[in-house]
């Protein structure tokens, strides 16, 4: 019965000391686990971002789906917000003519060509109409019907204030394009040549929606018919599609004379927000 009693007291003793901290042991670190995966989630819910992040986030034209294409370009640049938004909306983080896509036509009146969009060799519009001499002056007489049906009341518009305005290069073909590119090629050299001229399938002469008026050349920006469109065009569905001050979005130099028609709602609030076409298509075409 005494040895019985000295074994007892001795598995007590064990049981107390050793075995009762081991336990408390590992419910801390049970506590300590569930405590880490805590917070861990309540980061993801918080994050606590970059302010540069949260400057992109507060722009106006600022795309979701974009943000890692900001990220990437504004690394190693000294560039504001704005101007990351701006830039990486009309595709300037990618390589022109080379990071191409087909354009989508089915946006109509909208569909963007420039140096990353284009159209195929093959596509022409199904309602062209030719312009009558009334409203038209050179080789290129064609646009699309419901561009034409505004163009015209742009121009007897301007009529009633004693200005003429009339159509010098409507629609051109794919093959037009082609020559036309060449002959410039062959006159300025490749690089001039794309500062002014798209290459064929690039230019959205072959939309049937464009129109360059009156004088092809930047003498146009002297007559009172280009301060006329300055202050009107909008009111018609015609924007200036290549401004002077936007010349590295549009991938051209300033064009006094080449309008394009985008209708007349859209004209009007690119006219007040004071966007290109390829801006305006990034944030309320593309992202809808
Ligand atoms: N001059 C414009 C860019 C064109 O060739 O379409
Ligand atoms: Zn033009």
């Amino acid at each position: 019965m005494k040895s019985f009693c000295i074994i007892f007291l001795l598995i007590l003793f064990v049981g107390v000391f050793f075995f009762y901290p081991y336990k408390k042991d590992l419910e801390n670190k049970e506590k300590e686990n569930h405590l880490e995966k805590n917070s861990q989630s309540q980061e993801v819910v918080n994050p606590q971002e970059d302010p540069f992040v949260l400057a992109l986030k507060k722009e106006k034209y600022y795309i979701e789906e974009y943000l890692h294409r900001y990220l990437s370009y504004s690394e190693n640049k000294e560039i504001s917000a704005s101007m990351v938004i701006q830039n990486v909306n009309s595709n300037l983080d990618k390589e022109k003519y080379l990071d191409t896509e087909k354009t989508d036509i089915s946006v109509d009146n909208l569909m963007l060509v420039n140096k990353y969009y284009y159209l195929t060799d093959d596509f022409e519009p199904d309602d062209l109409v030719v312009l009558s001499s009334k409203y038209n002056s050179g080789a290129n007489s064609k646009m699309r019907k419901e561009a034409a049906e505004h163009f015209m009341e742009m121009s007897d518009a301007a009529l009633l204030d004693n200005i003429s305005i009339k159509n010098a290069s409507g629609y051109r073909s794919y093959q037009y394009q082609v020559d036309l590119y060449n002959r410039y090629v062959e006159r300025d050299g490749k690089e001039a040549a794309d500062t002014y001229s798209a290459r064929p399938g690039y230019s959205e002469h072959q939309t049937g929606l464009t129109s360059d008026i009156n004088i092809i050349d930047d003498s146009f920006e002297k007559t009172a018919a280009f301060r006329w469109l300055q202050d009107n065009s909008y009111k018609y569905g015609f924007i200036l599609r290549f401004p002077k001050d936007k010349e590295h979005i549009t991938g051209y130099k300033y064009e006094s004379w080449h309008y394009r028609y985008v209708g007349k709602k859209v004209a009007k609030q690119i006219h007040e927000e004071d966007l290109t076409l390829e801006e305006y298509y990034a944030f309320y075409v593309r992202n809808k």
